[in-house]
């Protein structure tokens, strides 16, 4: 595929929806620092924070209300401002002629909309050139399917076991304010107020992320599973399960891979150290593997803990870390945004 999606120019005109938000603002920075070739930055957000100021490449730009928008004449949209705001407002952008690159998941599992991570499936943008609108994986997929294609493409994954320990970021600002407050109120002995996650999260472990369906999974962990075989392979079983945890930045996980034929842990670890994305941090000798605390900040898709699964044949374990505002979100849709110009 050779055709161009959007036309060469020394800068194009880009919108960051949700600008004020904890991804929005992480779109902003990564922006600048991949020199994204911005002709003019249009911050949006809603009403309440319209009027306000930030700043892009060292320019002061004006916060504008979404609603009041005319998208005529923008180049690339980066929503990240909710499912509700992208379902409200991404068609009419794509229909204005710009390219919709949507962090929410209100268009993910569309049959006709490409669904991408640019080091795993960069072929299936090609659908976007119809509708204009690329989704943005949920960050745990994201992270996951980085350190699961190099592996399927050596020997094929017959099926995946995932565990996450998601960080509060994950949930935006205000997910981040609640551990920040409640940690407070009680290292002040008083009552931690609960308002963001479905129980408290300072100094706790919560087993549910999004809402819960009927068949017992919630929606983020059926968002893990249908992603990650709409972007890999659908004849892989994945199934998930979904954990908060108290950590500002960088989402963790544990992942069991059964493989059609064997491959051993030392041949995964040198697949991995060799891809495209992903940084092997993996020596129990001198007691190294990836933490969030390490990964919070930094791009790669960080493994370790690479070894056999002792119960089962052809299978592994391994441990994946990333940081969710940045590749998880963030860093991914700017990486869609430059498939776009090149
Ligand atoms: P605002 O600052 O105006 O509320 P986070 O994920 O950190 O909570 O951030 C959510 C982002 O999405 C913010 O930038 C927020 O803007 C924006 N947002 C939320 N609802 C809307 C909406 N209805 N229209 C436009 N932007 C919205």
């Amino acid at each position: 595929m050779d055709e161009r999606y959007l036309p060469e120019k020394d800068v194009y005109r880009v919108a960051v929806v949700g600008a004020t938000g904890a991804v929005g603002k992480t779109m902003l920075e990564i922006l600048e620092e991949r020199q994204f070739p911005v002709a003019e930055m249009v911050p949006l957000a809603s009403s309440r924070s319209a009027g306000s100021t930030i700043t892009f490449n060292g320019k002061d730009y004006t916060v504008q209300d979404l609603e009041q928008f005319d998208p005529a004449g923008l180049d690339i949209a980066l929503f990240s401002a909710g499912g509700g705001t992208s379902l409200a407002h991404a068609p009419r952008f794509a229909e204005a002629g710009c390219y919709v690159v949507d962090n929410s998941s209100a268009w993910r599992m569309e049959p006709d909309v490409a669904l991408i991570v640019p080091e795993v499936n960069p072929d299936a943008l090609a659908m976007a050139r119809h509708n204009r609108i690329i989704a943005n994986p949920n960050c745990s997929t994201i992270q996951l399917v980085v350190a699961l294609k190099p592996l399927h493409d050596a020997v094929p994954i017959r099926r995946v076991v995932v565990s996450t320990y998601q960080a509060v970021s994950g949930a935006g600002g205000k997910g981040m304010e609640e551990l920040a407050r409640q940690t407070a109120q009680l290292l002040n002995a008083r009552e931690a107020e609960q308002d963001v996650f479905p129980a408290r999260i300072a100094f706790n472990v919560i087993p549910h992320i999004d809402v819960f369906l009927e068949d017992g999974y919630t929606k983020e962990e059926r968002k893990m599973m249908d992603e990650t075989r709409k972007i890999l392979d659908p004849s892989i079983a994945v199934t998930a399960t979904t954990v908060r945890v108290p950590v500002f930045y960088g989402h963790s996980e544990s992942v069991n891979i059964t493989f059609e034929q064997p491959l051993s842990a030392e041949r995964a670890r040198e697949i991995l150290a060799e891809s495209e994305g992903i940084c092997v941090i993996d020596d129990p000798a001198s007691e190294d593997y990836p933490m969030p605390s390490e990964a919070a900040g930094s791009d790669p898709v960080w493994v370790g803990r690479i070894r056999d699964d002792a119960s089962f044949p052809n299978s592994l374990q391994l441990w994946v870390v990333a940081d969710n505002v940045r590749k998880g979100a963030a860093l991914n849709a700017v990486q869609i945004a430059e498939m776009l110009i090149h």
